[in-house]
């Protein structure tokens, strides 16, 4: 397992759509790994291929609390086949946008269906905390991120932030 670094917004990367995987192989494992590992570390709940620097569709998610034993969930090629009407509102953050944190009114329950470590079909219904993560999540395959759902002006503000950390960070 190893360490990588989380790309940030701008990054035109974070706007791009991942491509499936088309086999579970050792390289998929391999890079399953090290995502649950930079997530741990960060830390954070949920973190997509894409925000390693890897468009593949792939997702990490562990929304249990830290004083609780470690419960991390893998999804390869994850895909929404239901969402609730009744939505939840959750204040999000994302490692790929540090230190910013908004509500985000998203459905309060799905159901995804992927693939499992063995390559097994597989379906789970999500309700809580795990539907808005798994939700954010899958966004990001999609070239998505969660200030994408709150007001222009919010975002644009956001936006110009990063635009200029970025520009600093060059100057040096
Ligand atoms: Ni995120």
């Amino acid at each position: 397992m190893a360490l990588r670094t989380i790309i940030k917004i701008p990054d035109p990367l974070l706007k791009t759509v991942s491509t499936p995987v088309d086999k579970v192989d050792a390289d998929v494992l391999a890079l399953l790994d090290d995502m649950l590992e930079t997530m741990y570390a960060a830390p954070g709940i949920g973190l997509a291929a894409v925000q390693i620097a890897e468009a593949k569709r792939l997702v990490v998610i562990d929304v249990v609390r830290d004083d609780e034993p470690k419960q991390p969930m893998y999804f390869i090629n994850p895909e929404v086949v239901w969402t609730s009407e009744e939505t939840a509102i959750y204040e999000e953050g994302c490692l790929s946008i540090p230190d910013i944190y908004e509500e985000v009114e998203r459905p309060a329950e799905c159901r995804v269906r992927y693939l499992d470590r063995e390559g097994t079909a597989q379906e789970i219904e999500c309700s809580g905390i795990l539907a808005t993560c798994i939700l954010h999540e899958i966004d990001h395959l999609n070239g998505v991120l969660f200030i994408d759902h709150i007001s222009r002006l919010k975002r644009e503000r956001i936006q110009k932030k990063f635009a200029k950390a970025k520009k600093l960070e060059g100057a040096d």
